[in-house]
């Protein structure tokens, strides 16, 4: 853990993005620092994939092209986000080590001329990066454009694992600090089955492919150690940079658009968290994937500053099919990020670049040039977010929490569950669509977290659950909360054994109701839950045969091989409630059993109009809630106070215009 730095050479919202001037000619660069200000911009990353152009031999630095940059951000009152560049390492570091190299599971070495990190685990990468960590702050930490520092990009892609010789070797060094014995291990491994009893530590290898399925436990451990490598090499980087300067030190993460990173612990090493979020064009509702990523970068944070590291001004280049941004789209990704707490809204990239695999991605200086209208709207969310300084600092409070437990989706993903229709990230955005629908800001949270300051916290998809957190989360009900648990949840321990007492069997006291069999259904199958009331709510691909055990049905299988038995359960524990939830409810089947959700855990919903997301930041003297209209009509919002963006007063309500966004502060 390190000790916050502030962020604290910027006022206000800053607003940029990713810039690549090694790829242009200096009067380019003089071009871009006018049409910056021009555009409002006030932060730039720099030097992200520069190692080559700067450490040109081993050992052998060129920092004359970026003193020079440095200095020319810095006398256009451009701060500077400065980057080590080692996602990216040189052609001659390759060349002379070969053997850094990243080899994937089905063994093909990973080639040069593309991007990438080198082994996490290679002892001359790890050198390298300090090396160059070390230079680079020497060289900068004083100078007065450098406001933070960007350490390497996007750790975990486009490579996590690494399954080379070294890799292998630094994985059984980390068994045996975590087992200390063979007999430990042989244990939680479960190797007793299909004979894979070791006798010794050299026999363990990296789950390589292989005939068939691979020992799950095995492979959950070298998930959890790739993440620790892949950390170890970030904190490196960062202590070195830490010796030298004072400024804060971040990565980027991509809170729910990558997996290979647990990003809870990766939350308490940076200075502040920031996050790359990007829409995925075939979801049409992507806004609210958007959402999800902004909350889960304030939870992972504890309370830290986050910034919106990079999203796109228009279309990304990586997708089956690129979807451009229409009008005003952009300012609403933005504007969100920014309700959530974002205190920095920035882009991949400033220039659109000519040449290389990035030319058709989207930048806030398209290829078209000023007279478009990105430009015309980059320059205007500039002028917006200038207008918006004061909220900087100010935090989001939420109610309710969802459970996000990597490592618990780590070990969902492997190979030969009940079915391949189960999946975390559906369940979880089913719920939260629910309650960002319902108007109810959330946070995420680790089931063994202090849960206590939320009325009601929402497991959609625990499948792996330690004893430990099962307790805390009864004890959570106990004190009083209301705790919702969906399907497939708390089927295993830490190394993905069954629970002793099977399914939900740590749950059992809490929810009153456990597991007796995994009923799948076959595709396109339904299972519809009657309520006592007599409402039908839909369902499919999945029911269970549960057992009460002092719960209360609140709705029954109607159809499929759990016909007329329980599908939801309520119980009272303690103090609080736990609601068991056994099938796949769609988002609006979830409003009738959310509904009575809410009613335990005391959780209001305003009734805003459909497509009109609201959501509050607290200030000290003021707080400001933040109106962003997903419709194509204007939407009407009960409001007093002042709108910040059109500089307005206002008396009971405010017209959010079609597409359009507000921001209300009300003084305290
Ligand atoms: C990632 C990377 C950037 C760029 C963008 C494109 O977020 O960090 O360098 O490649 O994707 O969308």
């Amino acid at each position: 853990m390190t000790t916050p730095h502030a962020w604290p050479e910027l006022r206000g919202i800053a607003y940029g993005g990713d810039y690549n001037p090694e790829q242009w000619s200096r009067e380019t660069w003089r071009e871009d620092v006018v049409l910056m200000r021009e555009a409002g911009v006030n932060l730039v990353s720099v030097g992200i994939f520069s190692w080559a152009l700067v450490e040109v031999a081993e050992g052998e630095f060129d920092f004359s092209w970026l003193d020079e940059l440095l200095d020319l951000l810095h006398e256009n009152g451009v701060h500077v986000d400065l980057g080590t560049p080692t996602a990216s390492p040189p052609a001659w570091f390759f060349a002379k080590h070969p053997d850094a190299h990243v080899i994937d599971r089905d063994g093909r070495t990973m080639g040069f001329g593309s991007r990438g990190m080198a082994s996490h685990s290679s002892a001359a990468y790890r050198e390298a990066i300090v090396r160059y960590a070390d230079a680079l702050a020497t060289r900068y930490a004083k100078h007065p454009a450098v406001v933070l520092w960007h350490v390497h990009n996007e750790y975990g892609v486009p490579v996590g694992e690494d399954y080379s010789p070294q890799s292998v070797n630094a994985f059984r060094g980390w068994l045996q600090e975590k087992y200390a014995t063979l007999d430990g291990l042989n244990s939680a491994w479960g190797t007793a089955f299909w004979g894979q009893h070791y006798t010794a530590w050299e026999h363990i290898g990296a789950p390589a492919a292989a005939p068939s399925v691979v020992n799950p436990a095995q492979r959950l451990d070298f998930a959890r150690f790739t993440d620790h490598q892949l950390r170890a090499c970030y904190i490196a980087e960062r202590d070195a940079i830490r010796v030298h300067a004072d400024q804060p030190i971040t990565t980027n993460f991509m809170a729910n658009q990558s997996w290979t990173t647990d990003l809870w612990a990766w939350g308490r090493e940076v200075d502040i968290v920031s996050d790359d979020h990007y829409l995925w064009a075939p979801d049409e509702d992507a806004h609210i994937g958007l959402s999800i990523a902004a909350d889960l970068s304030r939870s992972v944070g504890g309370g830290k500053p986050w910034i919106l590291m990079e999203h796109s001004t228009s279309a990304v280049n990586w997708q089956p099919r690129n979807i451009a941004k229409r009008p005003g789209e952009m300012a609403r990704n933005s504007l969100t990020h920014f309700g959530r707490g974002a205190d920095a809204i920035l882009f991949f990239q400033w220039r659109a670049g000519r040449s290389g695999a990035e030319k058709f991605h989207s930048a806030m200086l398209p290829h078209a040039g000023t007279n478009s209208r990105v430009f015309r709207e980059v320059a205007q969310l500039g002028g917006d977010l200038g207008r918006l300084e004061e909220v900087q600092g100010s935090t989001v409070e939420a109610d309710v929490a969802i459970l996000w437990d990597f490592e618990s989706f780590w070990a969902q993903d492997l190979e030969w569950r009940p079915t391949d229709d189960i999946s975390h990230q559906e369940r979880i955005r089913a719920y939260y669509e629910r309650l960002w629908r319902d108007g109810i800001t959330v946070d995420f949270a680790l089931p063994g977290q202090d849960l206590s300051q939320y009325k009601l916290v929402v497991a959609p998809a625990q499948y792996m659950l330690t004893a430990a957190d099962a307790e805390n989360l009864t004890r959570y009900v106990a004190d009083g909360g209301t705790l919702l648990v969906s399907y497939f949840s708390a089927v295993v321990d830490e190394n993905d054994a069954v629970h002793p007492g099977g399914f939900l069997a740590p749950l059992r006291d809490v929810l009153g109701v456990d597991v007796e069999e995994h009923l799948p259904l076959r595709a396109g199958a339904t299972a519809g839950v009657a309520l006592g009331g007599g409402e039908l709510l839909g369902a499919d691909h999945w029911q269970e045969a549960l057992r009460l055990h002092g719960a209360d049905v609140f709705g029954r299988y109607s159809q499929g091989p759990a016909a007329g038995e329980p599908a939801i359960t309520r119980n009272t524990h303690g103090d609080g409630t736990a609601w068991y939830v056994s099938t796949r409810l769609d988002a609006d089947s979830l409003k009738t059993l959310m509904n009575a959700v809410y009613a335990d855990a005391g959780v209001s919903t305003e009734g805003l109009p459909e497509g009109l997301e609201v959501i509050t930041r607290h200030g000290a003297d003021a707080s400001y809630r933040i109106a962003v209209n997903h419709n194509e009509q204007d939407a009407v919002l009960a409001a007093d106070g002042h709108e910040l963006l059109s500089d307005t007063e206002v008396q009971g309500s405010f017209t959010v215009p079609a597409g359009g966004v507000a921001v209300i502060r009300t003084t305290k």
